[in-house]
């Protein structure tokens, strides 16, 4: 942002810095100097003539830092942005202490700069609007930060990468730049009495220290004066579409905020709606959320928690993401061995990490071009997949169809 002098209630990483320097951290300062001289942000080319870019989100509650950590360095690249909040749940020092890791993770992210923690924490109301309020908050921080990203990713503690940075960029670069990847569809079936007719009220957001919700006794009608549409609050949304949200002369989302403030797991259903109502973006809907889940049959709040027999079919799977994990599983080791390429405390070596490969220092502690990438063999399978879902969205525009339609041609 030029020159911007917003108060932005950031615990800003580069404000963390004083800190270290105060404290006199050996070492630190050292290495600053050590980097110098070393391409930074201003040698990273964005736009549309360039190799895409994403901003990520990554959020997490109470004890989740060492998780959103690991999952920083398994999907960090210098082309990305990244902004991480722990919710209100958590106390400050919590926060603080995930700057500070942060910043101690790896030189490149003093150096890059396009790592951040929220420091003013929303509460995350599991059931509430607030986590729909904290994701807004989110995507217009890093719109704020640094508007030349060009995907809007929503990634929880519990996730983590099956693919590289340099793989995601390297399909991302042939997917036309407004699109968008939501799972959706408008077929309500149990969830239009249980999810959608109900109304509550987001405690967390009106009072401190509150993780509960009222619902009201009444329901009400399923909504006419647009279609209601539900999935996967796991997305991956296209910068336009994030103006449009965020931004927007057009006044369709916040008419829908307002009515998603009294729906329950309103981040299942506010961007599919506002996505499908929208003239401007139905067509640019692919119904996917990218991310590799399992479901119990009939299926819980929640996906399966994956483990080390999940591997083979996650991998078979060619999507990027999948949900979710136990802290430290083994099978993350195994990702991070088999996929990644990532040791221990250390970023996924990309192209860019030109540090030498020795078992003793790590590869990312030099760096060089973060405009190339070296995409690795899951990128394949994932260009496949992105090739069929394009395919698809080409032949028949299923996208934003309501469920009529939808389920007479499958
Ligand atoms: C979206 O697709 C529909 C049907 O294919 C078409 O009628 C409409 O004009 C398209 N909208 C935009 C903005 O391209
Ligand atoms: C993995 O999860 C499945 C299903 O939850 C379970 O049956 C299996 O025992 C787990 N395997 C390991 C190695 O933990
Ligand atoms: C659904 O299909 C019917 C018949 O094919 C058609 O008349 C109707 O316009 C379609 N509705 C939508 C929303 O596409």
């Amino acid at each position: 942002m030029a020159g911007g002098r917003w108060l932005f209630p950031l615990v800003s990483v580069s404000f963390v810095a004083v800190l270290l320097v105060l404290s006199a951290i050996s070492g630190f300062i050292a290495s600053s100097a050590f980097f110098a001289g070393q391409p930074d942000a201003a040698d990273v080319h964005r736009g549309a003539a360039h190799p895409p870019a994403f901003a990520y989100y990554i959020s997490g509650g109470r004890g989740d830092a060492s998780r959103m950590i690991r999952l920083l360095l398994a999907v960090y690249h210098p082309r990305n942005r990244y902004l991480l909040h722990i919710s209100a749940d958590a106390p400050n020092s919590e926060r603080a202490d995930l700057a500070i890791r942060v910043r101690l993770s790896m030189p490149a992210v003093r150096a890059f700069e396009n790592v951040d923690v929220v420091g003013k924490a929303s509460p995350m109301t599991p059931m509430g609007s607030s986590e729909l309020a904290a994701r807004l908050h989110a995507a217009s921080v890093l719109l704020r930060l640094d508007g030349s990203w060009d995907w809007f990713v929503t990634l929880n503690a519990a996730d983590y990468p099956l693919v590289t940075q340099d793989d995601m960029i390297h399909v991302f670069s042939s997917v036309p730049r407004d699109f968008n990847f939501v799972d959706h569809t408008s077929d309500l079936g149990w969830k239009e009495y249980q999810r959608v007719q109900p109304i509550i009220v987001d405690a967390g957001i009106y009072l401190a220290n509150r993780k509960q919700f009222f619902q009201a006794s009444q329901k009400r009608d399923t909504p006419e004066s647009f279609k209601f549409f539900t999935g996967s609050p796991w997305v991956i949304l296209s910068r336009s579409f994030i103006e449009y949200s965020v931004l927007g002369w057009d006044n369709l989302p916040r008419t829908l905020l307002l009515y998603f403030t009294n729906v329950i797991l309103s981040q299942e259903g506010y961007f599919h709606s506002v996505m499908c109502n929208s003239p401007d973006f139905q067509n640019t809907t692919i119904n996917s959320n990218l991310r590799y889940m399992v479901w119990d049959n009939p299926p819980k709040m929640e996906p399966h928690f994956l483990n080390m027999t999940d591997f083979d079919r996650m991998m078979e799977s060619g999507m990027p993401f999948a949900r979710q994990f136990h802290q430290d599983d083994p099978v993350l080791n195994k990702i991070d061995d088999k996929v990644l390429g990532r040791r221990h405390h250390q970023a996924v070596p990309g192209a860019w990490c030109s540090g030498r490969k020795r078992w003793w220092t790590d590869p990312c502690s030099h760096w060089s071009n973060a405009n190339i990438m070296r995409p690795g063999p899951q990128a394949e399978k994932f260009a496949q997949v992105m090739k069929d879902l394009l395919d698809k969205w080409k032949s028949d525009s299923r996208s934003c169809k309501s469920h009529e339609n939808a389920t007479i041609s499958s």
